[in-house]
């Protein structure tokens, strides 16, 4: 059986660390605001050459409270990729935003340039930039292009613990981002956790507030805010797996390296495309295949695990009916039935992949 995630595998591989960790706030009682929090709060943001970091509850909120905290215009329209889950844009329409979906590129699957560029209009105030599947979007003509039309960015980074673009990470790169620590990520909580990073000290401080009822102080309030924070067994448990990040996201780039050179020349399967002078974190490895359902179905019987990123896209959602994007020529509206991820992640070797890898092979060899 190779599994797609095994979370319990990687707690058995630091239990020891892991149980003091949670033991030490246990101890101290340091549930909510305390010294677990701004001590991880202090590692990310050091990890990452943020200045930085705010704890929240989870990476739908981060997006949220960017967005209120930037207080853009009621209505204004966000660009979001056609190609996410869905926590990227609906944190836009519950800021009272309108999502404009735009398409993604067919080699990397991050936001198209060219299509954002198409969907500029006088009302866009912002994009959400989401480095999907753990690879950065192409963040210099991105910026270029928000500077253009003074557009703010928010890089969604919940699947890019790790990656870099052109030497700097990302969440360090746009006006403002947000992370998710949701379980199965490369840098998971075990439970929902979140976090936003910026350089702007001004936008932290309104972020912290409203992640923390509009607060100064406890019951000193400027506004109404919400309760949305990072609690100290969640910050504890990601301080002991941010030390093992670098080594994992090293795992998963090897992992992802074997699959490609395996992988290469087989039946319709298009691999992914690594961005060039760029650290993709291979959060996920995706690979497109117009009989996805049947190789999906072909490994499953092998015992091999597989996921969907995502099964619709996002503009085809019933959430999205109004906005008519559904019918659109875009390649992320065709693409959604041929994704297939196959499993990647410390807990495999590179035996694993060579098993999936012959098991792909296999599928398109017998159906020749
Ligand atoms: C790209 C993307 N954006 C946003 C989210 C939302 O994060 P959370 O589940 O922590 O709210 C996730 C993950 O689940 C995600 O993968």
């Amino acid at each position: 059986m190779i599994k797609f995630l095994d979370l319990y595998a990687q707690y058995e591989g630091m239990r020891p660390e892991m149980d003091e960790a949670i033991a030490a706030v246990l101890r101290t009682t340091g549930f909510i605001n305390g010294p677990a929090v701004s001590r991880f709060e202090s590692e990310f943001a050091e990890y990452l050459g943020s200045p930085h970091c705010v704890g929240v509850a989870n990476g739908t909120d981060s997006i949220e409270i960017i967005l209120e905290a930037l207080a853009l215009p009621a209505g204004s329209e966000v660009i979001v990729p056609a190609n996410s889950f869905v926590g990227s844009s609906e944190p836009v329409s519950r800021a009272g935003l309108r999502v404009v979906f735009a398409d993604v590129d067919p080699h990397t699957y991050t936001l198209d340039v060219e299509d954002v560029r198409q969907r500029v209009t006088p009302r866009t105030a912002a994009i959400v930039v989401v480095h999907l599947y753990g690879q950065s979007c192409d963040m210099r003509p991105m910026l270029e292009l928000a500077d253009q039309h003074g557009l703010k960015v928010i890089e969604d980074c919940a699947q890019a613990h790790g990656a870099q673009y052109e030497g700097r990470h990302v969440g360090t790169l746009g006006t403002a981002a947000s992370w998710s620590f949701y379980p199965g990520k490369n840098l998971g909580a075990y439970g929902d956790a979140g976090a936003i990073t910026t350089s702007d000290s001004e936008l932290a401080r309104r972020c912290r507030m409203i992640a923390n009822h509009g607060r100064v102080e406890k019951y000193n309030h400027l506004f109404e805010g919400r309760n949305s924070r990072l609690d100290g067994i969640q910050a504890a448990v990601l301080s002991v797996k941010l030390k093992r990040l670098p080594a994992w996201v090293e795992t998963r780039n090897r992992l992802a390296m074997g699959y490609c050179t395996r992988l290469k020349d087989i039946g319709d399967l298009v691999l992914p495309v690594a961005r060039a002078r760029c650290r993709h974190a291979y959060h996920l490895y995706v690979v497109r295949t117009a009989r996805r359902d049947e190789l999906r179905a072909f490994l499953t019987s092998a015992g091999i695990e597989t996921g969907v990123h995502y099964p619709i896209a996002l503009p085809k959602l019933a959430a999205y009916a109004g906005h008519g994007q559904a019918m659109e020529e875009m390649f992320a509206n065709r693409a959604d039935g041929m994704l297939l991820s196959l499993p990647i992640g410390e807990h495999l070797t590179d035996a694993d992949v060579a098993t999936v890898a012959e098991a792909v092979k296999r599928f398109f060899t017998l159906s020749e």
